[in-house]
């Protein structure tokens, strides 16, 4: 089956504007029609089709007005193309999680407003902080389960947040005043090189010390008090 999607020409694929690849179903849609296809259990991404859709960079060029892009719990490798920013029109999420994504988070990506994030449990590295902004309306980001290496304490943060999880990564600094500001329903900060003390204030007192714990140096509420210097 997957091969019968790939014979199809990139004209095609130009206009997809929604697409699910999932462990056992791929949905897509182009020009108004959803098509869904059961895969059986033998079929194992990536699949040429897939491989085609990955480097196609005409795939960014979508002029649908709205659009979500599911390639989570695939077997993706390679790094997140640059092209990826050039999507056009609102980007309700973007969801790459569960795959092998290696290599650093493109910069265009800075430029979208997305309205939730999962990027978990692939081999991402270096810096995520253009994921964040105070213009931006961004609610869910999580970055978990990666290699991303950055000072958490210059991340602007968007009002906006409502679920942070970065935990198991190589994230460093302090977590920012600005976050007592946040109304998180969510955070998991643990399993960083974070260090200081957690600012007082807002939802952080709300989470329990699994949320911060497996940190460098890491104190104060709910964690053990800072020692005096
Ligand atoms: C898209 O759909 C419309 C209406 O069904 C049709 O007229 C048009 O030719 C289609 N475009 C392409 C590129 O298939
Ligand atoms: C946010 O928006 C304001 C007002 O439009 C603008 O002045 C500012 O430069 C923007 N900040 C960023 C980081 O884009
Ligand atoms: C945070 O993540 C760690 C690592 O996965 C987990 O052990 C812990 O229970 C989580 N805590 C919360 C509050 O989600």
């Amino acid at each position: 089956m997957t091969r019968k999607f790939s014979s199809k020409s990139n004209k095609t694929l130009a206009i997809l504007t929604f697409l699910l690849l999932g462990r056992e179903t791929l949905i897509a849609a182009h020009n108004g029609t959803r098509s869904s296809v059961t895969l059986p259990p033998t079929v194992s991404f990536p699949s040429p089709f897939l491989l085609t859709l990955w480097i196609n960079t005409e795939f960014a060029c979508f002029t649908a007005k709205s659009w979500c892009l599911h390639l989570d719990r695939n077997r993706l490798t390679g790094s997140i193309p640059e092209s990826f920013g050039a999507f056009q029109g609102n980007v309700p999420g973007l969801y790459l999680s569960h795959n092998q994504l290696s290599g650093k988070i493109p910069a265009s990506l800075g430029n979208l407003d997305f309205g939730a994030i999962d990027f978990s449990r692939n081999k991402l590295e270096g810096d995520a902080s253009i994921l964040f902004g105070p213009n931006k309306t961004t609610q869910i980001v999580d970055l978990s389960r990666n290699l991303l290496e950055f000072d958490l304490s210059k991340v602007a943060f968007q009002s906006s947040l409502t679920s942070l999880d970065i935990n198991h990564n190589k994230i460093y600094g302090s977590i920012p005043q600005r976050m007592t500001q946040l109304d998180l329903q969510f955070l998991n900060v643990s399993y960083n090189r974070l260090c200081g003390k957690i600012p007082v204030g807002g939802k952080l007192q709300s989470f329990d010390y699994s949320t911060y714990f497996h940190n460098r140096c890491l104190c104060g509420a709910p964690l053990e008090s800072c020692k005096k210097a």
